[in-house]
């Protein structure tokens, strides 16, 4: 099966990363969400990251041109109904992946593979809702999609070996390195080794063992990562690090991958998350003020 055109659905910052990986790796795209809003946010941080990329002389202008030329948007899920394969990347809520997976199933072609970009949820689950559990599979990109060189492929109990095969070759045409999960588990790899991190983090900050700065630093120096756990909490969102926390808690039944409470504190404040420019950072500032720490 050739692969020329791609089905992204949900414009968020991995559904656009991942249009605009595919689109500079030469496929053509269709992203879809459901409001020109988010479509128009998706096209502009595009733009945005393509202009840093030629500022870096890591792309000339007219690959940015050509680039953005192969990207078209739409908000009809049914402009999907001729692509080559469809990777969803709508918000981590199980009923609302399966119905977009269900609706899916219905518009493209039989022959098509539908994958998730899930970081975390149950690829045979999100299968369940179709009637081709056998072309359904993970394929798990990080933030920021364009820079980031892993994709881990992951099978659902009922995932064909061509299917596991199609997504690796794909994801070495998106220019990644690949690895391939063979059980659909919770978190996958790299989620189910980073959350226990994260959360030993914010145990260590709790206990007063040290500030979150000298906590990134030495992550950061010590283990040479590019971010510390509270600089990389902060950049992919604490709200999704929590509610992976909470799924990691109930699926292994095991309460040390329980959220720490002062993650719980700033969920219940609603003092998180890109729209707020809140995170670990911002929040500790704040509790100074007050005087609190
Ligand atoms: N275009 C092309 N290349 C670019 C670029 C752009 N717009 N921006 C940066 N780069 C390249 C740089 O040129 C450099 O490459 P080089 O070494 O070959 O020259 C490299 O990216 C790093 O650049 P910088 O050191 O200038 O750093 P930046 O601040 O721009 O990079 C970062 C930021 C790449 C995000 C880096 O900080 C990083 O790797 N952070 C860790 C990110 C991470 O861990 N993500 C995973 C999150 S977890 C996840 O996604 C899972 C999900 O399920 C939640």
């Amino acid at each position: 099966m050739s692969i020329q055109t791609i089905g992204v659905v949900g414009a968020g910052s991995m559904g656009a990363g991942i249009a605009n990986s595919a689109a500079m790796n030469g496929f053509n795209v269709i992203l879809q969400d459901i409001e020109t809003q988010f479509l128009d946010g998706a096209l502009q941080r595009i733009s945005k990251f393509m202009d840093k990329s030629v500022e870096r002389k890591k792309m000339t202008e007219e690959q940015k041109e050509a680039t953005l030329g192969r990207i078209t948007t739409t908000v009809e899920l049914n402009d999907l109904k001729d692509v080559d394969l469809v990777i969803e990347a709508v918000l981590e809520n199980m009923d609302l992946k399966k119905e977009v997976f269900a609706q899916l199933d219905d518009i493209v072609r039989d022959d098509v593979i539908i994958a998730t970009n899930t970081s975390s949820l149950s690829i045979t689950e999100i299968a369940s809702s179709t009637k081709r559990s056998d072309r359904i599979a993970g394929m798990h990109f990080f933030n920021p999609a364009q820079l980031m060189k892993l994709v881990e492929v992951v099978r659902g109990l009922e995932t064909s070996n061509e299917t596991v095969e199609v997504l690796k070759a794909l994801s070495s045409d998106l220019n990644k390195e690949v690895v391939e999960v063979k059980i659909d588990s919770p978190g996958f790899i790299v989620n189910r080794v980073m959350v226990p991190q994260f959360i030993e983090a914010i145990r260590l900050l709790e206990e007063g063992v040290a500030t979150a700065e000298d906590i990134d630093k030495a992550v950061k120096y010590g283990l040479n990562y590019p971010m510390g756990p509270f600089e990389l909490q902060d950049y992919a969102g604490v709200d999704i690090g929590y509610y992976v926390m909470e799924y990691f808690q109930e699926e292994f039944n095991d309460p040390r991958f329980a959220p720490p409470l002062l993650m719980k504190q700033m969920m219940r404040a609603g003092r998180y998350g890109k729209k707020t420019g809140m995170g670990f950072y911002n929040y500790k500032k704040e509790e100074k003020k007050a005087n609190r720490v």
